[in-house]
């Protein structure tokens, strides 16, 4: 399976507004959940799918991005002479890694964003993966979506059952089951009302793409919200060939919004070595309070 998908698109130029103040003048995928940023967690998920090529969208107010992912001396130099070889270690992990950095002047929309790397991606098939959808380091929903796509030779878009009171901030798809877990996409609806939604199948934030969306983008006009939506070139590409959708079972967190965020460091908290045990106690503690409340 290695090598079939090798670069990787992280868009990380929206402008957070859902996590105002603190999304002001820094950027939500440097928000941390525990102690790594959102935008780590995503590079790590593509490296345990072996792969290799990384660029990130960046925007105003983005630079730390950049910064985290580069050497940064005078920290080390501390760490060096007070001894801390594994907090040293831990910082450099990912250096010798090639992150591209791309600027999306306006933020046009995901669709927008990730037409901005089309000089990087060139002619391969590519992932995204969308930083604030933070995925469970024990589930292997994007190998998965990597085998499918070798499987079927089409786009592979992550799904989940929402609740259709939520269903109004996703993409939608209308399905047909190819088998149990795999459903050709026949249409898609961006944010429907529950009246308008042809199913409870939300897409989520990981796309196994070819790219021929590229062409399908560049043509593509401001859709809901103004922006360039990914989903409708997606759906413009139904016409074009087969796209399917994978169903994903595991957890998966919208560290979009701040409730979302909450849940994360929580469950993120709760499996963390360091700690699991005071954190549950203090869980233990914060829940028995509100059972007086
Ligand atoms: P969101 O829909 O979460 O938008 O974007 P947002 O701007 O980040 O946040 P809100 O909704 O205003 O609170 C999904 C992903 O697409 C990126 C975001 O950075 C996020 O990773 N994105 C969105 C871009 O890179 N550019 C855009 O123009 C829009």
């Amino acid at each position: 399976m290695s090598g079939i998908i090798k670069k990787a698109i992280f868009p990380a130029a929206g402008l957070g507004t859902r996590f105002l103040p603190a999304t002001k003048a820094s950027p939500k995928e440097m928000l941390p959940i525990v102690d790594k940023p959102m935008i780590q967690y995503a590079v790590e998920e593509a490296i345990a799918c072996n792969i290799n090529e990384f660029v990130i969208i960046t925007g105003k107010h983005k630079r730390t991005i950049e910064d985290h992912f580069d050497y940064a001396f005078e920290l080390e130099d501390k760490l060096k002479k007070s001894g801390k070889k594994k907090l040293l270690k831990e910082i450099n992990r990912l250096n010798r890694f090639k992150i591209a950095y791309i600027r999306q002047g306006y933020a046009l929309g995901l669709g927008h964003a990730i037409l901005c790397a089309k000089p990087f991606v060139k002619e391969e098939p590519f992932a995204v993966i969308l930083s604030d959808d933070i995925i469970d380091t024990e589930d292997t929903l994007l190998k998965d979506m990597i085998r499918l796509y070798k499987d079927l030779e089409g786009p592979v878009l992550a799904l989940q059952q929402v609740p259709m009171s939520e269903i109004h901030r996703y993409g939608v798809i209308d399905g047909e089951k190819e088998w149990d877990g795999v459903y050709r996409i026949k249409n898609l609806i961006e944010k429907p009302k529950i009246k308008d939604a042809p199913s409870d199948l939300a897409i989520i934030g990981r796309y196994i793409l070819t790219p021929d969306i590229f062409d399908i983008l560049e043509k593509s006009k401001p859709g809901k919200g103004s922006e360039i939506q990914l989903t409708d070139a997606i759906k413009k590409l139904l016409h074009k060939r087969p796209v399917y959708g994978y169903l994903f079972k595991g957890k998966r967190y919208d560290a979009g919004d701040k409730l979302g965020y909450l849940k994360a460091t929580v469950a993120l908290a709760l499996k963390n070595p360091e700690l699991s045990e005071q954190f549950r106690s203090y869980m233990l503690e914060v829940s028995e309070g509100l059972k007086n409340v």
